[in-house]
């Protein structure tokens, strides 16, 4: 894998020293391609509609086998936040039901469970906690029970990077007769993801960060036993129905408007598209299937092994300069996202910005991140940039 060949398709690294694809991921000069030569076509020839549903299920079908799921068991929704309320809106819910959620994960996943509090449907949200750098597996053990309904743990933590060991936490939450909810959000395009392995049952991804594509989409999973179980009371809109226009199109039907669309006693699609509720953001849709086709070419396997060899030599370089680093040190546990403990974060970042490197502050961290596209060179530049300013 010629990895310098790859930088040179990325127009922002050549600028910047580019740190922040936990934040926004850097486009391609073929993704940035796609979308011009898509509203170029629109300006002279109108929209190519058809084109735009062709990509989504072409996106659907790249993105599951990416993560080892059925294309039928993929969604294009507008956004993480979106996918995962459109999923948890449809779930069957339990008298007495509790949620347990990790301490890492991202508001949405906080907000949503305490909106199904709010709302009368959950009794109690629960809360995974952090002891000595990891979440035990007896966090979980004390607060998953029978009336647990959904496990909802973040894969890769969005400030942290801590990467969870998802698959043993699904296998307790499935014998206690709780779902597993997965926003994988900083590992799905970072590292090699098999979703059916880990026995997860419902994940959710975004489409602008580490799938390098533009903001306006996110692909959701959800196991295909779930749809007519767990997750019975679904809402539908008029693509996620059965004999859909996308349902139409797949038949290899082209006058899709001939006949007329299902009204009153339509039926939710068979498959994960139930939770398309409405047209797509074609310039999106066109963008993000052509980063994930470059994903289909890339050994995950090679880009992973690289993104750990630049993330530990960032954390060892860090380290001997005594930097406090707020991220996990064990390897197992560690993901393209370092983070260090800065109290003046933001004034630090903004100093960076302006010698053109990248990375992101939040409240007391410095988030660095680092994808298969950084080098060396941007290591480098980091810590020793970091360097002389703890020196001031
Ligand atoms: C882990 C994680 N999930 C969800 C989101 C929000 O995603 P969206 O804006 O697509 O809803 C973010 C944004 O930073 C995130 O880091």
């Amino acid at each position: 894998m010629d990895f310098e060949k790859i930088r040179s398709d990325f127009p922002l690294l050549s600028r910047f020293t580019y740190l922040d694809t936990a934040s926004s991921g850097a486009i391609s000069r073929q993704v940035h391609k796609s979308i011009v030569d898509f509203i170029d076509k629109w300006l002279y020839e109108g929209e190519d509609w058809d084109r735009v549903i062709k990509d989504v299920v072409e996106a659907r079908r790249i993105f599951s086998s990416m993560v080892g799921v059925k294309g039928d068991e993929v969604a294009l929704v507008p956004n993480t936040s979106t996918g995962l309320i459109a999923a948890v809106s449809s779930v069957k819910w339990r008298n007495e039901s509790n949620i347990v959620l990790a301490e890492h994960n991202f508001p949405t996943n906080f907000n949503v469970f305490s909106s199904a509090v709010r709302n009368g449907l959950v009794k109690e949200v629960r809360v995974a906690r952090y002891i000595d750098g990891r979440i035990p597996i007896e966090e979980y053990e004390k607060l998953i029970d029978e009336n647990t309904q959904i496990v909802s743990v973040d894969l890769v933590g969005w400030l942290t990077g801590y990467r969870e060991d998802l698959k043993t936490i699904t296998k307790l939450a499935h014998e206690r007769g709780a779902i597993v909810l997965s926003d994988i959000f900083h590992a799905a395009g970072a590292l090699p993801l098999n979703l059916r392995d880990l026995d997860v049952d419902i994940a959710v991804c975004g489409s602008y960060k580490w799938l390098l594509a533009p903001s306006g989409a996110a692909l959701l999973y959800v196991k295909k036993e779930l749809l007519d179980t767990v997750l019975t009371n679904c809402w539908t809109g008029w693509i996620g129905v059965e004999d859909s226009v996308v349902e139409r199109m797949i038949n290899g039907e082209t006058r899709l408007f001939e006949r007329p669309l299902p009204l009153l006693y339509s039926r939710p699609s068979s498959s994960a598209s139930r939770y398309e509720w409405g047209s797509w953001a074609g310039l999106t849709v066109v963008g993000l299937t052509e980063s994930l086709r470059f994903f289909q070419k890339l050994d995950m396997n090679l880009s992973w092994r690289r993104i750990q060899k630049l993330s530990s030599k960032l954390v060892d370089e860090l380290v001997e300069k005594d930097f406090q680093i707020f991220s996990p040190l064990d390897e197992d546990r560690r993901s393209g996202i370092v983070s260090l403990v800065l109290r003046n974060s933001y004034d630090v970042a903004e100093i960076l910005s302006r010698s053109k490197i990248i990375v992101s502050a939040r409240p007391g961290i410095l988030r660095i991140s680092v994808d298969f596209y950084n080098d060396e060179e941007d290591i480098e530049m980091i810590t020793q940039k970091l360097q002389e300013l703890s020196k001031k």
